[in-house]
């Protein structure tokens, strides 16, 4: 059932490499990360790609602020998306930049095949030039002679240039609208689209000359323009597929799906389909357009100075909550605004009281009454078939809401499963079943329990990827890394009696809400040691400390201090410890150890450090400090 065979692509929009990733893009990326592994857990082939858009003006000015080579500036902040992704667990297929030569030949094939047809003309052209949009604004656009989005008054420019018949298809592209009413959604944009076309549409202009703009991609037949960076930027969509002649085209192209914020609709719901249908291709399939995330004070912008750094919140806070609170708190295609409170309140009522203490509390009772394994049920009663059916009834509710971009309707729906299930334990009394010795009834209610959070694991595969693949590890299911339990083909009672399950660490940490601020005591405080103040708990609490697996060791050259360790904290992480005078490197392996995660990276001899192990000092030595029994790779330290 449910299953889509059409191979699905997924594109998140190419960021703009002036600046660092925020959390705006990392909601775009997140959503397209949840979609394609949905869709991959569903069993259709999938690509996913996202990537960044490194031409234009605004680029060679963000450079040259930094002092900095273009080119070198570029690679800095492209890898700095990369890394952030890679961080955040998003599973795309292709990074692609504007500036790889693969990207550069198609657009130029793009252009030619246009110019071929006709639709490309030159012009001189006098108008207002907007730099911050760069590109031509229309007198009727501005306000009080500004541009509304940037609040300057353009410059008056006048030059030849390239131009694109836009104005040719305005027709065809209403009636395509028309026609394909999902094509822009949620509906709210397809209207904002078609009401921008009842004014007569321009034709667009796609060139900037050389001599203005050195940094872009030359016109295939004209050496003296580069061009114009949304031209070049759109085609990133068909270039990381390998158009024209790749079979990784073909297979995805026709199931394309584009995801984009409400602020770049126009490029996408009238400049892409237009440029598509000149080059004589088919149109993606929907473009699916969300709203923005809001600051308490308004527009989050570097100007106003509240920015959030996804990495930064990810290592407060978790990045399945994260994703979790993204996904939950959104409405696809309205605003939202972000706040840490929102965030910590949600973390704290689904995931720690809702979801974290249904897990543990059902698995202790598997541990205490059944000896930790899958017990057999008996007979159904109506109450253990109420659960079965409401999970079935979830279940095919989420996989309608989570590919119509209802991700706050599908988590509703899911955390209805988890209310009835504590429900169900409320009222089944499991602690009553045992103490009247019945057994068989306690097999059924506790299966019924362990069923029930399989699912809600299997569902919340996609959301939640480490912390789902981590509870069905505890409930006995392994699959394959990368893998997953499959969604299409879900069915109740697989679960095998017998299987033996696993606990762990609390899946959600309650957080401490209402921290004082993180702020330096005012007035010295007595020394409890030589040169060591007594700090307040606040201070305290800045520390991440952690428990980690030491999964490598090796000595540094030419040092007889220090060795490099990577220690698994649920992810690897490089650490140089002092500690070579005192440890052989191969003995290190597999030692859990205590470690400072959020120290400022340093390099020593260098080589990188991201964190710091922690080790007594006892009669010269160091001992490195350890937990009493072995705990989960990545247990916070409190
Ligand atoms: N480079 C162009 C896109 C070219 S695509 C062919 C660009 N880049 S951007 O870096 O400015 O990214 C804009 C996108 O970032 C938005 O469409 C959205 O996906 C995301 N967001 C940026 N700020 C956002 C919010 N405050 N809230 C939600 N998403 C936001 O435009």
């Amino acid at each position: 059932m449910h299953t889509n065979s059409k191979p699905f692509y997924v594109t998140t929009p190419i960021y703009y490499v002036n600046a660092e990733p925020h959390i705006g893009h990392a909601y775009t990326t997140i959503v397209a990360d949840t979609l394609a592994r949905f869709h991959r857990l569903m069993g259709t082939e999938t690509f996913f790609q996202t990537g960044t858009d490194e031409h234009g003006e605004k680029v060679v000015e963000a450079a040259n602020a930094r002092k900095m080579p273009v080119r070198e500036y570029v690679d800095q902040i492209s890898g700095q998306f990369q890394a952030t992704w890679d961080a955040l667990n998003i599973s795309y297929d292709n990074f692609i930049r504007t500036t790889a030569s693969s990207h550069i030949r198609v657009v130029q094939a793009i252009l030619q095949k246009v110019q071929d047809q006709g639709d490309i003309y030159f012009s001189e052209y006098a108008g207002h030039y907007c730099y911050g949009c760069e590109r031509f604004v229309l007198e009727r656009e501005l306000v009080d002679g500004k541009c509304p989005d940037h609040l300057v008054k353009p410059t008056f420019v006048k030059e030849g240039n390239y131009f694109f018949r836009m104005s040719h298809y305005q027709d065809w592209l209403i009636d395509h609208i028309h026609r394909h009413p999902e094509f822009i959604r949620p509906e709210r944009y397809r209207n904002e689209v078609l009401s921008f076309l009842k004014e007569p549409l321009e034709d667009l202009c796609i060139s900037r000359p050389k001599a203005r703009v050195p940094w872009g991609i030359p016109l295939p037949f004209d050496d003296n323009y580069v061009t114009y960076v949304w031209f070049d930027a759109l085609i990133n969509y068909l270039s990381g597929l390998g158009y024209p002649d790749s079979p990784t085209f073909a297979k995805f192209w026709p199931g394309c799906q584009h995801l984009i914020a409400k602020d770049i609709l126009k490029p996408h719901g009238i400049y892409w389909p237009t440029m598509l249908k000149a080059a004589g291709l088919p149109l993606y399939q929907h473009l699916n357009v969300h709203g923005y995330w809001q600051m308490g004070t308004g527009k989050m912008s570097k100007s106003l100075g509240n920015v959030v750094a996804p990495l930064d919140l990810v290592k407060r806070y978790g990045l399945d909550q994260v994703r979790y609170f993204f996904l939950r708190e959104m409405v696809y295609g309205l605003d939202a605004t972000f706040s840490e409170e929102a965030l910590s309140g949600r973390i704290n009522a689904d995931l720690a009281n809702d979801l974290g203490n249904l897990f543990s509390r059902s698995l202790a009772m598997v541990f205490k009454y059944c000896q930790g394994q899958v017990p057999t049920p008996g007979p159904l009663e109506p109450q253990d078939q109420a659960i079965q059916e409401l999970a079935q009834a979830v279940w095919q509710d989420y996989l309608a809401f989570l590919p119509a971009l209802e991700f706050h309707k599908a988590l509703m729906r899911l955390w209805e499963l988890i209310g009835e299930s504590n429900r169900y334990i409320v009222l089944s009394e499991p602690w009553q079943l045992y103490k009247e010795q019945r057994q068989e009834r306690l097999n059924t209610v506790l299966y019924t329990i362990l069923e029930a959070l399989r699912w809600v694991a299997a569902l919340l595969q996609p959301i939640m990827p480490t912390s789902a693949i981590r509870m069905l590890a505890q409930l006995g299911i392994s699959t394959a890394p990368a893998k997953g339990q499959a969604l299409a083909t879900l069915t109740w009672g697989e679960m095998q009696p017998g299987t033996t399950l696993s606990r762990g660490e609390a899946l959600f940490p309650r957080l401490e809400l209402q921290e004082p601020e993180l702020k330096p005591a005012a007035s010295p405080q007595p020394a409890t040691a030589p040169g060591k103040p007594e700090i307040d708990l606040a201070s305290f609490q800045q520390l991440d400390l952690r428990i980690g697996t030491i999964v490598r060791a090796e000595r540094i050259a030419k040092s007889d201090k220090l060795l490099k360790v990577v220690v698994d904290l649920g992810e690897p992480r490089q650490v140089v410890a002092g500690i070579a005078q005192n440890y052989q490197p191969d003995d290190l392996i597999g030692k859990q150890v205590l470690v400072v995660v959020n120290l400022k990276p340093a390099k020593l001899m260098g080589v990188e450090s991201h964190g710091m192990l922690l080790a007594a000092k006892s009669e010269g030595r160091l001992v490195l400090v350890s937990p009493e029994t072995p705990v989960v790779p990545g247990a916070t330290v409190a």
